[in-house]
């Protein structure tokens, strides 16, 4: 039984922030990564969305859980081994964890080392029997899956939130084809996937009354100008959400309110007034669209979980035989 587990951190992180912001700086289309809101505060802030009122998919996604959590555990099967690419504070694992009966292990892989080991550490006090081998590391390239004690049936990458949305479709096409790999012969993703429905909903999820996520947005160039030595005017940029329909996408921006000039690390950016700055793609899918979608990375759906209003779904993939 593992006390505190300690993590294998295969490469070093972030080392190419400043390269990803001047290249996402000097494109055509200004953009900056979304993986770069998640400082100490964009994780703080992240957590206030997940809980706004407009935010719906954190809600849905654990109220499907919480219904249909027997049922998946039914599906799962025992001795399986959880894999969980981004697992931040490993809360939702803990309802997975209670609707299965014995899993091998469960290997959470996270880019922040502290997060990582204080979150491994808090759910083995919570489930001292589990044999937890935390990963240090970013799920977008290839990781390790360490040994568990107990040889699992099977592999079941657990890859919540949505935050498959995130990611452009030739980013997620490669990234699914990366899961399937670890997930592996016999092996399955379950999949916290959004829905398409009434740009009415989407637009306020991601713009809320209480400006929350305009700080989230704001943040990343607060982020820049002091981890790379920038001189962002948060005054001079507002939030933008805007719904893409032919995308299937929301977009999140960061609009210049002027015409002006930016430096980082040594380096001029100009901006018209009204240029925006792309920071995020939080893509949608239609059920349709995500069966296609995991039929070419080699997966089939072998089930769906919905809420009543059909927002959000829990999808079991399953690596074709
Ligand atoms: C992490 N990810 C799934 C969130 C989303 O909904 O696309 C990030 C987010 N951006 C703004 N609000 C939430």
């Amino acid at each position: 039984m593992n006390a505190t587990p300690s993590s294998v951190t295969p490469q070093p992180v972030d080392a190419t922030f400043l390269e990803d912001v001047l290249a996402g700086l000097s494109a055509p289309e200004k953009h900056l990564h979304p993986k770069y809101f998640y400082d100490a505060l964009g994780s703080q802030l992240f957590d206030r969305i997940c809980e706004l009122p407009e935010y719906y998919l954190t809600r849905t996604e654990l109220a499907i859980m919480a219904q249909h959590g027997k049922d998946m555990g039914r599906a799962l099967g025992s001795n399986v081994l959880l894999v969980e690419p981004g697992s931040g504070s490993s809360v939702k694992i803990r309802l997975l964890l209670d609707a299965m009966e014995k899993p091998a292990g469960y290997v959470p892989v996270e880019i922040c080392q502290e997060h990582l080991e204080a979150s491994a550490s808090a759910l083995q006090r919570d489930y001292p029997g589990l044999d937890i081998r935390p990963v240090c590391a970013d799920f977008t390239r290839p990781f390790p899956v360490p040994r568990v004690r107990t040889i699992p049936r099977c592999n079941l990458v657990y890859f919540p939130g949505s935050t498959l949305g995130n990611f452009a479709p030739p980013q997620a096409e490669e990234l699914l084809a990366n899961l399937h790999r670890v997930a592996g012969p016999g092996g399955g993703l379950l999949l916290g996937v959004d829905l398409r429905k009434d740009p009415g909903v989407l637009k306020p999820a991601y713009d809320d009354a209480q400006g929350v996520t305009a700080a989230f947005n704001l943040n990343l160039l607060t982020r820049i100008n002091r981890e790379l030595g920038a001189d962002f005017s948060t005054d001079d940029f507002c939030h933008q959400a805007v719904w893409n329909d032919t995308e299937s996408r929301v977009e999140m921006h960061l609009v210049s309110r002027c015409r002006q000039q930016v430096r980082v690390a040594g380096r001029v950016f100009r901006l018209e007034k009204d240029e925006p700055i792309v920071t995020e793609y939080s893509y949608k899918y239609s059920r349709r669209g995500l069966a296609d979608f995991a039929e070419r990375t080699g997966f089939t759906v072998e089930r769906c979980w919905t809420d009543p209003k059909e927002w959000f779904s829990v999808q079991l993939l399953r690596v074709a035989g």
